[in-house]
């Protein structure tokens, strides 16, 4: 069954606990643990006919409800990789569902090894742009000229202006850079992270590049926010592990759950 499908009967499964969310959030490893909303409800995915479930620690696997300042908010706590051996047109099941609950503005985060050395673990990054070096792209098979989608100005301006901002008065340190998707699950070679770093790339993870091109796809505003968990491999010396990465984003949870209320007040 067609994604866009698949997800309007997701969506309709979860109608009830709702709202109207204006604003989404789809959370990367680390992340989803942070998030609590005002009034807050969890669906799991394993409750919901047709939803793949997470298999990946770190990744709760719930859409969770609530509301910050008045507004209402809808958070995919977890995701869905290629890793986990779901093809680019499964793996943005998440980003369609929140599309067909209501959502035009969707912010996806990662944990990404920084590349960049002046980078710091701990720190945040915005996506200015990204590359997409998975070899899959989500729009494949499917019907249209929306296929051939615009990618030139894919992370809203605007919108990182407004975490940039939230940021500051939260006092969390981040910079902007580019991203580079590869499909994981094995971490890089020293020799991979040095191509990166000529191709352009600032930081590097598993996740977010194929969902925002199918966010811009479905029409919505797109925000990415990578936490700097590690130095990439050999940038600093030491050997990469997932439960060093998911220790970082548990020590910088506090910030993180902060930042994504201020995101439902503000977006
Ligand atoms: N490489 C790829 N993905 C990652 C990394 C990394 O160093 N850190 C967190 N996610």
């Amino acid at each position: 069954m067609d994604v866009c499908e698949r997800a309007k009967k997701i969506a309709a499964q979860l109608q009830k606990e709702a709202g109207m969310p204006r604003v989404g959030f789809i959370l990367g490893s680390g992340w989803g643990g942070a998030a609590h909303l005002e009034e807050e409800r969890a669906v799991a995915f394993s409750s919901l006919e047709g939803m793949p479930v997470c298999t990946v620690a770190g990744h709760a696997g719930n859409f969770l409800f609530g509301k910050e300042g008045g507004n209402s908010a809808v958070i995919s706590q977890g995701r869905l990789h290629l890793y986990e051996g779901h093809a680019a047109a499964t793996a943005v099941l998440p980003v369609a569902v929140l599309y067909e609950l209501g959502v035009r503005t969707v912010v996806l985060t990662n944990a990404a090894g920084g590349i960049d050395p002046a980078m710091q673990p701990s720190e945040l990054m915005l996506l200015r742009d990204h590359i997409n070096l998975t070899g899959q792209n989500p729009l494949v098979g499917r019907a249209g000229s929306q296929i051939f989608a615009d990618m030139t100005q894919l992370y809203d301006a605007e919108l990182r202006q407004t975490v940039a901002s939230a940021c500051r008065a939260l006092s969390i340190p981040c910079r902007e850079g580019v991203y580079i998707q590869v499909t994981g699950p094995s971490y890089e070679t020293p020799a991979e992270i040095r191509a990166f770093r000529a191709m352009g790339a600032d930081a590097v993870g598993m996740s977010t590049a194929i969902e925002a091109v199918f966010a811009r796809y479905l029409g919505m505003r797109v925000a990415g926010i990578s936490c700097i968990t590690n130095m990439a491999a050999g940038v600093s010396e030491g050997k990469l592990d997932h439960a060093d990465v998911l220790a970082q984003s548990k020590r910088n949870s506090r910030a993180i759950g902060a930042l994504v209320r201020e995101l439902v007040r503000v977006l």
